[in-house]
């Protein structure tokens, strides 16, 4: 059977990583899994990251996050690199688990590039697409979580866990195109994107992602559920 590509995303203190470790812990007392369990097909849950999914990426990360001193980069370069990023761990680490058949939950993926290098930097949509298309070879989340939550909120938090990264050191404007970047998003791609209401408590938030999970679930499998 073939695996699923979950993704999670959204501005900076969001709680996506949270998420995504909750949804991990979660999904085995997951009713639709026990269902194709018993079907005889036993998913193995993978989690995963962009950027930083691979070695390579791990360098790629600490290149694009760590505030290096010296020229700062230009958003062409930082773009390439997230590209980069994302070809290797496409190739690397998403497809081949795909093919296995699991449930791959990344922390970020394509959207983050069209909200923070296209909306953010300002940089061409056309052609943050085709680089999408060519770092993916078109590989399409199957469904993303979008943790919507206002940009200072999330930055707050983010301060609260001490010093800001390079992305983080931008200014509040920046974000808040980020996040218009997300809204227009959802709006194009009602079909893989729900929007999460990220403000709610740690417990409720995790609650709401299991269960659209589960609805997704039940309508990916719905054949092999009621066979
Ligand atoms: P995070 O994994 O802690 O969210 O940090 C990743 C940072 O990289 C975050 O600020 C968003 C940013 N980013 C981009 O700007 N473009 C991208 O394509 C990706 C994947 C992340």
């Amino acid at each position: 059977m073939p695996g699923k590509l979950l993704v999670f995303e959204g501005v900076e203190g969001c709680g996506k990583s949270t998420q995504l470790k909750r949804l991990h812990a979660a999904l085995p007392q997951s009713d639709r899994l026990h269902q194709l369990q018993r079907r005889g097909f036993v998913p193995q849950i993978l989690t995963t990251r962009e950027p930083g999914g691979t070695e390579l990426g791990a360098g790629l990360r600490q290149l694009l996050l760590s505030d290096r001193g010296g020229a700062p980069m230009v958003s062409r370069a930082e773009l390439l690199l997230y590209a980069a990023d994302r070809a290797q761990h496409v190739e690397e680490v998403i497809k081949p688990a795909l093919a296995r058949g699991c449930w791959v939950l990344c922390d970020r993926y394509t959207d983050s590039t069209v909200a923070y290098q296209g909306y953010g930097r300002g940089i061409d949509l056309d052609l943050i697409d085709q680089l999408n298309q060519v770092a993916t070879g078109g590989l399409v989340p199957d469904l993303t979580l979008w943790l919507s939550l206002d940009v200072a909120t999330g930055l707050a938090r983010t301060r609260q866990r001490g010093v800001a990264d390079r992305m983080e050191q931008a200014d509040l404007a920046f974000h808040q195109r980020v996040q218009r970047g997300f809204e227009t998003l959802a709006m194009q791609h009602p079909e893989r994107i729900v929007a999460i209401d990220a403000a709610a408590a740690i417990e409720t938030v995790a609650a709401e992602i299991f269960a659209v999970v589960e609805d997704y679930l039940q309508q990916w499998y719905a054949p092999s559920l009621t066979a």
